[in-house]
């Protein structure tokens, strides 16, 4: 089974009809998403029809529920606020239903899925030391722990044989019956790791391999709907950055 696992998709329907189209071609056959389906970006609702045409299983982030009132935004920056309370008004009550059918976690045969962390997923607290990352790998019971939410990529290996838990260099992993591994599947719309590209995961149970891929998409047309859209310029001008 090939599985695409999509995070922080943010409104990009730019990025996220390449990645769909990439991963269609890979063989992907399941598709999950990890959260911030939402916010930052011009396209909210076609976001949320194209997934529900793939049929993908999806979990909440902070902005998803952000734009429904079920966290608050007094901490997000300005650009981020603004988008929000853009989204809000943009989205018709089907949309709006869809995100508030989100669940904060799932699980999908040996994976397990959080937008920001496992410990406490209601916090939003970010992953970004061995240490944090340690405490995650015993916060979850699947082989797989996928988050988002940083927008950066990362996988990190814990051994059932023992030893501290050791971040891969390399976009690709296999595994074996002792390792577990917690990846951040980095972000579809809004890449925050220097690289442009929109960014996705992909998890073949064959060949037991845990990859990531970045696709090219069309950056100046997300940042024209964003524009025309009077979002922040700050949030067009990110995306060819990649930061
Ligand atoms: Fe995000």
């Amino acid at each position: 089974m090939k599985i695409a696992i999509l995070s922080d998709i943010h409104s990009n329907i730019d990025a996220l009809e390449a990645v769909a189209k990439d991963a269609k071609e890979w063989g992907a056959c399941q598709w999950l998403v990890a959260g911030d389906i939402v916010g930052y970006g011009a396209a909210p609702s076609e976001c949320i029809d194209l997934l529900k045409n793939l049929g993908a299983s999806s979990i909440a982030g902070n902005h998803d529920w952000g734009v429904i009132e079920k966290t608050s935004i007094d901490y997000f920056n300005f650009a981020a606020r603004q988008a929000v309370l853009w989204t809000r008004e943009q989205l018709g009550p089907s949309a709006r239903s869809y995100l508030e059918s989100l669940p904060l976690t799932l699980t999908f045969e040996d994976i397990d899925l959080a937008h920001a962390n496992f410990t406490q997923p209601e916090g939003w607290d970010y992953v970004f030391t061995i240490t944090r990352a340690a405490q995650e790998l015993s916060a979850f019971k699947s082989r797989i722990g996928v988050i988002g939410h940083s927008h950066v990529p990362f996988i990190v290996k814990a051994s059932s044989e023992g030893g501290w838990p050791e971040q891969i260099m390399g976009e690709r992993v296999v595994w074996d019956e002792h390792s577990r591994f917690l990846v951040n599947a980095g972000s579809v719309g809004q890449p925050r790791d220097g690289d442009p590209r929109a960014c996705y995961l992909r998890v073949d149970c064959s060949s037991r391999e845990i990859a990531f891929r970045r696709v090219t998409y069309d950056v100046a047309e997300a940042q024209r709907r964003i524009s025309q859209a009077g979002l922040p310029s700050s949030l067009a001008e990110r995306l060819p950055l990649g930061r």
